[in-house]
């Protein structure tokens, strides 16, 4: 199993185009501590020819200019793609806007949950991907499914599905609803386990999640390597920087830093690598010499990067 990092920024990206916080600036300027990402995705393979993304960002027409591996190979068909399929791990923008540049009428499965699925469907711009073309594809929580093709053909990609403690997307919150709950775990968030048919190693891919409780820890524990939500490195962290009023916990999302943060919450837990992925703009971990990048090594965890790629 191949699995590439092709996005490794939060939503916005980094920089985000309207950002001129010191780490965006950086970024635009070539700091060379500080590198630009693009939004929220990966990429498995089990043959190392067809490929199964993993949300599908508003930055997919980059990413897969930049991946030769997600390009129509050499030899194929006069219209082609090696992207059999995408799952989808939320409605946010940053996860789903980029099924819109894969129209063209090109054939591949999308896979997602009941809520996810009804967003496509109340959303009549989705339709630019006709489901007799792309079939949309439910994926249950949790049971175990191999990833298909349009046509059916296993992928040799084993998904298992999970929900995880977190919130609908931005734009369907009930804008004052005081009941609103940011950290429930109904399933408008999903974590992934990805494995090989017949593979032992599993991977599992959290791009959002907004609490570490027990049964996410016994859940990853002996995983190869978790992708883990690396939004903030502080809860209030976007208000420190005068970016925004929300905290990490608003946006459902848990701090790498803290006593209940996910580095303390995952420290005890067995796991090959653990990588942070979804890194928004005001994370000090983007600087690679800064304190906080500093601690995150020596905790254990790695920074991801765009392009980054691991075999199981
Ligand atoms: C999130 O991860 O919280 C969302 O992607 C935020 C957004 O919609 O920009
Ligand atoms: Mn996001």
């Amino acid at each position: 199993m191949r699995v590439k990092i092709i996005g490794s920024a939060a939503g916005g990206g980094f920089p985000q185009w309207n950002c001129n916080y010191r780490l965006s600036r950086a970024a635009r300027t070539g700091m060379s501590s500080v590198h630009s990402r693009t939004q929220s995705s990966i990429a498995a393979s089990a043959d190392g020819t067809g490929w199964v993304l993993f949300n599908a960002s508003p930055d997919i027409r980059q990413q897969i200019a930049q991946t030769a591996e997600l390009q129509p190979a050499a030899d194929a068909p006069l219209r082609s793609t090696p992207i059999r399929a995408v799952v989808l791990t939320n409605a946010d923008v940053d996860h789903i806007a980029g099924l819109l540049s894969l129209r063209e009428r090109q054939p591949f499965a999308i896979y997602a949950t009941a809520q996810v699925l009804a967003t496509l469907e109340a959303n009549s711009i989705f339709n630019v991907l006709d489901p007799a073309i792309v079939p949309r594809r439910l994926l249950a929580p949790t049971k175990e499914l191999a990833i298909c093709d349009a046509d059916g053909h296993e992928t040799g990609v084993v998904v298992d599905a999970f929900p995880v403690p977190g919130k609908i997307a931005l734009y369907l919150e009930q804008r004052g609803d005081p009941s609103a709950d940011f950290s429930s775990d109904t399933g408008d968030t999903i974590g992934v386990r990805i494995t090989g048919a017949g593979s032992r190693d599993a991977v599992f891919y959290i791009p959002g999640c907004a609490r570490i409780d027990a049964s996410l820890r016994a859940r990853v524990a002996d995983a190869a390597c978790l992708l883990f939500d690396g939004t903030v490195y502080t809860d209030d962290e976007m208000i420190v920087a005068r970016v925004g009023q929300k905290t990490g916990a608003r946006m459902g999302h848990i701090a790498m830093s803290g006593e209940a943060g996910s580095i303390a919450g995952l420290a005890d837990v067995k796991i090959g690598r653990r990588i942070f992925v979804h890194i928004n703009n005001t994370n000090p971990v983007l600087d690679e010499d800064s304190a906080e990048h500093a601690a995150v090594k020596a905790a254990g965890w790695e920074v991801a990067s765009d392009g980054m790629e691991m075999e199981f």
